[in-house]
């Protein structure tokens, strides 16, 4: 595995970047459930099931967005579990929180803070949590491996642990596509490079990769699945994905006629490329934390 050059290296470059990641998931609050049916919500509901979150559970899932592997996790442990799911985008929060609300779960409490600084709240076990699950979103992390790596200890010996993330190749012609486009209008965009180059995605996004990093985060019995997922790329969709993920910083600084520019360019080049499908297959990894016996 190569070392993480994705991570910024001081703590004003994280306390920025963190900013403007909270920023930019505000943003695509609106459109973000527009995803939930074919992109977040199947891999949720696939990483709740994998990591065999049961009845009783105290789970821990952050980067939780609107609750698409939460909200399951809740339903699985009951009402004698608890789901602690934790995120900075305070508007997805309370999309999640009016979910929650009408499906009666009382066991579920969406908290706005920084995963990389969060510490487990007073109800849970002194020994951790039973589980901890993250959806596309432990590649936001600053300083990946450490700040996942924390988030595990934080789980008893025996617990589970859970991750998606995109395999290599997904999102990434829809993503240069989109960078291609963007790029007519806002040149600083094109220099930036994608998600799978800003990011320490590219560390983890194989089978064998995956695997070796949960080893190394201190877990084993690892397993490695692999969610298929095409989507139809129609013009409706194409654009949710844009506005309603991480895409959404790229239209940062555009006014709204510009915006507007952009949706249809982006309609023009979809079918001049002739793109039919998007592919946003997904590795779903789950293992068991091992905690090293306490000596004396
Ligand atoms: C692609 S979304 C995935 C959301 C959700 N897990 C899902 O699958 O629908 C990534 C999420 O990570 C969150 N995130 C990024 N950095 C974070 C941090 N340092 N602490 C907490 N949440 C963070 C973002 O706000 C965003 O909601």
């Amino acid at each position: 595995m190569t070392p993480d050059p994705g991570s910024p290296a001081d703590a004003s470059t994280i306390t920025d970047t963190t900013a403007e990641t909270a920023r930019t998931f505000d943003e695509a609050s609106e459109s973000f459930d527009e995803l939930t049916p074919l992109v977040w919500g199947p891999a949720g509901q696939v990483l709740a099931f994998r990591t065999g979150i049961g009845p009783g559970d105290r789970v821990l899932d952050v980067c939780c967005g609107t609750g698409a592997s939460a909200l399951p996790a809740a339903m699985a442990a009951g009402p004698d579990g608890r789901v602690h799911a934790v995120d900075i985008a305070d508007e997805l929060l309370e999309h999640g929180r009016l979910v929650a609300e009408r499906r009666g779960l009382k066991n579920i409490d969406f908290v706005c803070a920084d995963a990389t600084t969060w510490e487990p709240l007073s109800d849970v076990p002194e020994q951790g949590y039973d589980a901890l699950t993250i959806s596309y979103g432990v590649f936001f992390l600053p300083h990946m491996d450490r700040s996942f790596g924390r988030l595990v200890s934080q789980v008893r010996h025996g617990g589970r642990v859970g991750v998606t993330v995109w395999r290599a190749g997904a999102m990434e012609e829809f993503s240069d596509l989109v960078f291609d486009v963007v790029g007519r209008w806002s040149p600083r965009m094109r220099d930036r490079g994608s998600l799978r180059h800003r990011t320490p995605l590219h560390r983890i996004d194989t089978p064998a990769a995956l695997e070796e990093w949960l080893v190394a985060a201190g877990t084993h019995t690892v397993e490695i699945g692999t969610l298929s997922n095409l989507l139809p790329a129609t013009e409706e969709l194409c654009w949710a994905l844009v506005t309603g993920s991480g895409m959404r910083g790229m239209l940062a600084g555009l006014d709204d006629p510009q915006v507007e520019e952009v949706r249809q360019a982006l309609a023009d080049e979809v079918t001049a490329r002739g793109l039919h499908t998007i592919d946003a297959t997904t590795l779903v990894g789950t293992a068991t934390v091992l905690r090293p016996p306490v000596s004396g």
